[in-house]
């Protein structure tokens, strides 16, 4: 038991791309701490086990799963082991993501498709995954996508990022009107500048960090300031909540 009330995912399966750091690892041990089983599941395997280990210690449960989410028999197989070892993810978070820079006019076609293969096509196959298996268990469930404010307003040095998280916001919305009578609920969250290997180049240096101090919050975020998103979209909290996109930015969006 965990003292998250409407919040609480205890009795849940959680999947989580890209667990190994910042956003997803964060969102990971959320996910455990408010009860619910967990999956991790990224590239760097040692870095899972170590968190596993480190939720394991604080009591909760997790398994650490080594794949790539651009291999869509890797990912399936990774589902698979989720299943057997926790039970049907009822609760998919599609996080793994990558930054790739390049002004529209200067794009490489090996960067665009670098971009779009982790950053789109990956969350749509792995979201299509996820349905499919919650609708063969028959059990509801709730997916979240992670796109960016670069989605909602364009960032025209990342486009290749920007237009592929544009695209995750739409992929959110045709899953959630197609899966919603099946019970399955589809949802987003855009976050602004938040503090992880990703954004660390720009965070750390001055211009970075005066651009943060600006925007109406006056500071970065940190992978803890999408708890709460998290938890309302993941939770019954969030229950008649489908299709919506929350960004978490700390008013960036006020002042593009
Ligand atoms: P991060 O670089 O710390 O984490 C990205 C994670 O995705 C890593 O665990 C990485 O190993 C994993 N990953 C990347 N490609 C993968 C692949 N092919 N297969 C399996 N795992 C893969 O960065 P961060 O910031 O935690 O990013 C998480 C998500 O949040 C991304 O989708 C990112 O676009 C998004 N985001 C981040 C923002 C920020 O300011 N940090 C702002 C807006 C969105």
């Amino acid at each position: 038991m965990n003292n998250y009330g409407p919040f609480s995912l205890d009795g849940r399966v959680a999947l989580v791309t890209g667990a190994s750091s910042g956003i997803g690892k964060r969102l990971a041990q959320v996910a455990a701490a408010a009860g619910a089983k967990v999956a991790l599941v990224a590239r760097r395997t040692e870095r899972l086990e170590e968190l596993r280990v480190e939720i394991t210690a604080l009591g909760g449960v997790a398994i650490a799963i080594g794949a790539d989410v651009t291999d869509n028999e890797a990912l399936s197989a990774a589902f698979d082991a989720a299943e057997r070892a926790l039970g049907t993810v009822d609760c998919f978070v599609a996080n793994a993501g990558i930054g790739v820079g390049g002004e529209p006019s200067e794009v490489r076609s090996e960067d665009w498709k670098r971009a779009m293969e982790t950053n789109l096509d990956a969350v749509f196959f792995s979201c299509q995954e996820a349905a499919r298996r919650m609708q063969v268990a028959g059990k509801p469930g709730a997916i979240i996508t992670i796109a960016s404010v670069a989605g909602l307003i364009p960032q025209f040095e990342f486009s290749p990022y920007s237009i592929a998280k544009a695209a995750v916001i739409q992929t959110t919305r045709v899953f959630a009107a197609e899966l919603g009578p099946r019970g399955i609920r589809v949802n987003c969250i855009a976050p602004g500048w938040i503090k992880t290997d990703m954004s660390a180049w720009f965070l750390d240096a001055p211009e970075g960090a005066a651009y943060v101090a600006g925007l109406p919050l006056g500071r970065a975020g940190g992978p803890e300031d999408l708890d709460g998103a998290f938890l309302l979209l993941a939770s019954d909290a969030g229950r008649f909540m489908t299709g919506v996109t929350l960004p978490v930015d700390g008013g960036q969006l006020l002042r593009p």
